[in-house]
């Protein structure tokens, strides 16, 4: 592997937009422009595509299929929030790394993995995680949190994610409470948050992230086709997991920040204007009951209000809830 890789490469990702002259790259770098030619050769072999135009120069218009170790490291690097990051071709899940890690290391980290073979979800439900089209990631938060506080955590996320999904997918995300992201009421991201302490704090977040950005629906099982999506599969754009994961590590850590040192209050009225729940007869079910009935308000505590076709309200903490 080249020594001057990364350091091009970011030249390369930072000027995505713009061409970039052998002469500059070769100057900022302190690198002969053999270097730079013979640097992006490699680039090419590896997945990259580079343009070049005589008098103009490089630039960069396609990424690997695959996630490229060094574009990764490049790409978490601009977050300094999530102090290490372990990036994988394929682990069974990136939860079970993530706890494993986490007895060892006390700063947020990330464990991120092209392919999970056992991914799960909410309710022990299988994860489809298959590669190169999704980004299944792990976050570990090590914080002192009070217990109460804990249920507003995946309300300051499902902004954040969505707030992503829109910026760089530039379509409509909505937040599903507690924990999905939906788009055109199919869903496309869902989040599993565990945590780990004793009876009074918090003392780990671990939070996996599951978001659908390249499937064709056709990617989907069968039984999930009419009820999943994607970002490329609804705006028929693909989406650059770069792109997208830079993007998404540096609104994470905003809304965490917020998650830390303000109540929900703050962002209720933003959460309930992209809720999609709103107006419409839905199932939940939590634990053994169902009730099929209409969301009417979320509490300061993160806590949903539905009132039952029987005009009974009722207060959820958590459930499943069927769109
Ligand atoms: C859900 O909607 O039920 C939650 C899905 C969470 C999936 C993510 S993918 C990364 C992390 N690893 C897993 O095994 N699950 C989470």
């Amino acid at each position: 592997m080249s020594k001057y890789k990364s350091s091009i490469l970011k030249l390369l990702h930072q000027n995505r937009e713009q061409y970039l002259s052998g002469q500059r790259i070769a100057e900022q770098l302190s690198i002969s422009r053999t270097a730079v030619w013979k640097t992006i050769e490699m680039l090419k072999s590896q997945g990259f595509q580079v343009r070049s135009v005589h008098n103009k120069g490089y630039q960069l218009t396609g990424y690997p299929d695959e996630w490229d170790q060094d574009m990764m490291q490049l790409v978490t690097q601009q977050s300094d929030f999530f102090k290490q990051r372990f990036v994988y071709k394929e682990v069974s899940s990136t939860q079970t790394v993530a706890k494993e890690k986490m007895l060892e290391i006390t700063e947020p980290f990330i464990v991120i993995s092209e392919i999970q073979t056992k991914g799960r979800g909410r309710f022990n439900r299988q994860w489809n995680s298959m590669g190169e089209k999704g980004l299944w990631m792990t976050l570990v938060l090590s914080t002192e949190v009070p217990l109460h506080k804990i249920m507003t955590f995946n309300l300051f996320l499902s902004l954040a994610i969505a707030r992503t999904i829109r910026t760089v997918g530039g379509v409509d995300a909505k937040v599903k409470w507690p924990n999905d992201i939906y788009i055109d009421d199919r869903k496309c991201c869902g989040f599993l948050t565990e945590i780990s302490g004793d009876a009074s704090a918090i003392h780990h977040i671990i939070c996996g992230i599951g978001i659908n950005l390249n499937h064709e629906i056709q990617d989907f099982p069968v039984e999930l086709q009419q009820k999943a999506t994607s970002i490329k599969a609804a705006t028929g754009q693909s989406v650059n997991r770069y792109v997208f994961l830079e993007k998404l590590l540096s609104e994470l850590e905003i809304a965490y920040h917020q998650f830390l040192t303000e109540e929900f209050s703050a962002i209720k009225e933003e959460y309930k204007y992209y809720s999609n729940m709103w107006d419409r007869r839905l199932r939940y079910t939590e634990g053994r009951n169902t009730i099929e009935g209409q969301a009417i308000d979320i509490l300061d505590d993160g806590r949903l209000v539905v009132r039952s076709d029987d005009g009974v309200i009722h207060q959820f903490i958590s459930a499943d809830i069927e769109i």
